[in-house]
């Protein structure tokens, strides 16, 4: 069929032409949305899944309907290894209070979270387009040099005037596993303090199984604060709809046996299912689509996937974290004891520390608990498998 037209989006980010089996965190999200301006408590929403599961698309969701609510401005982020938390978080924020500022209204609070923001601005020593310095520094807010007042003072100062404008806020951050441990424990401190004033702002974050550690307070606070939704991949019912309803709705049916396959070479994983449809598509010339041309395809999809999803993630490794991989590759299995991985190299579970860490600071693996690893890649114990170099 036409690859012009085809719908199929195998990218990250990207979204879906069906937005399968997701409708039960959609309807948590629209209650948390709608009771967000309203100033009534809300849990926070922290997502975490595998590579590819759809995180990232779901917060892009969340963007959208927030927009379309109207009364709840998005702040979107994504946070990275290289920069820190305030660094990523002064422009987006400063461009939610000149939003903020443009709305009809008083706006005193505004311009004080714009002067809050200017002196956080000075505590990270992060020069900035003129932010705000023409305004006069709000003296002693957000200006002590220690991320939690000072993240709390200013998240405080934008939930204010969010507030005055009956608006709410939610704070979203993808690839949260990239924020520091200090710097979640700030940002749980801000949240924690925000739900007690009753001020409108909230956050939903995503990222890999392995959130950042918490410990003392911020530990039982976020316990209370948020919930942790888990992302997976898309049950049977839900692949099928995936891969069929695009099709569709191009008038071209996919018998049960294709869908079948398709559902079983991709695991249910939602960037697996979009490369298959993708595939699928450019391949046969009109429908039905049948279980002969998914087996068809089924060498072209591997080999996108290798070449596209898989590899790029090999190729910026070091020797000795591929050889960490293709070990926990070849003991197998979801959950991988470091004990066994020291066994396969013959080196001590010590020695391999630092790799270990590296691998987990780089996103390839994570750590369910204690002595154990995890590939944050679906299926990528297959791929080592069937690339053994
Ligand atoms: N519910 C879904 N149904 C079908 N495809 C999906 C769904 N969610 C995401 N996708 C597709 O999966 C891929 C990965 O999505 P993405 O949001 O980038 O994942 P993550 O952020 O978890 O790595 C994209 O190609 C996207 O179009
Ligand atoms: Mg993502």
């Amino acid at each position: 069929m036409d690859n012009i037209i085809n719908p199929f989006s195998p990218n990250a980010g990207s979204r879906p032409p069906e937005l399968a089996g997701r409708e039960d965190i959609f309807r948590d999200v629209r209650v948390f949305l709608g009771r967000l301006p309203t100033g009534r408590s809300v849990q926070s929403l922290l997502f975490t899944g595998l590579r590819g599961v759809g995180k990232t698309v779901l917060l892009n969701e969340i963007v959208h309907m927030a927009e379309r609510q109207g009364n709840v401005l998005p702040i979107y982020l994504e946070a990275s290894e290289a920069r820190s938390l305030g660094a990523m978080l002064a422009s987006p924020l400063r461009l939610a209070l000149l939003k903020l500022d443009r709305m009809k209204g008083t706006g005193a609070k505004v311009r004080s979270g714009l002067s809050v923001l200017r002196n956080f601005l000075g505590t990270i020593k992060v020069s900035f387009g003129g932010v705000g310095f023409e305004l006069e520094p709000a003296t002693g807010r957000a200006d002590s040099g220690d991320l939690q007042f000072d993240l709390t003072e200013l998240l405080v100062a934008v939930a204010e005037a969010a507030a005055e404008r009956q608006m709410g806020v939610v704070l979203l951050i993808d690839e949260i596993q990239y924020v520091t441990e200090p710097e979640f424990g700030a940002l749980v401190m801000a949240l924690h303090r925000i739900q007690q004033l009753g001020l409108p702002l909230a956050m939903a974050g995503a990222g890999l199984p392995t959130l950042p550690g918490l410990a003392g307070e911020a530990k039982s606070y976020a316990e209370r604060l948020f919930t942790y939704p888990v992302i997976g991949a898309l049950s049977k019912e839900a692949s099928v709809l995936a891969i069929r309803r695009p099709f569709l709705d191009a008038g071209v049916e996919v018998e049960d046996s294709a869908a079948d396959t398709v559902y079983r070479r991709s695991g249910g994983y939602p960037y697996f299912i979009q490369e298959w449809g993708y595939q699928l598509w450019n391949f046969v010339e009109g429908g039905p689509v049948t279980a002969t041309d998914a087996e068809m395809v089924d060498e072209i999809v591997s080999r996108q996937l290798d070449g596209n999803f898989f590899r790029v993630r090999m190729e910026r490794l070091t020797p000795s974290e591929k050889s960490f991989l293709r070990a926990m590759s070849q003991i197998g299995g979801e959950r991988i004891r470091m004990a066994d991985i020291s066994r396969n190299l013959g080196i001590s579970v010590n020695a391999l520390g630092p790799r270990r860490s590296s691998l987990v600071k780089r996103g390839m693996i994570y750590s369910p608990s204690h002595g154990l690893v995890a590939f944050t890649v679906p299926l990528f114990d297959e791929f080592l498998r069937r690339n053994p170099v």
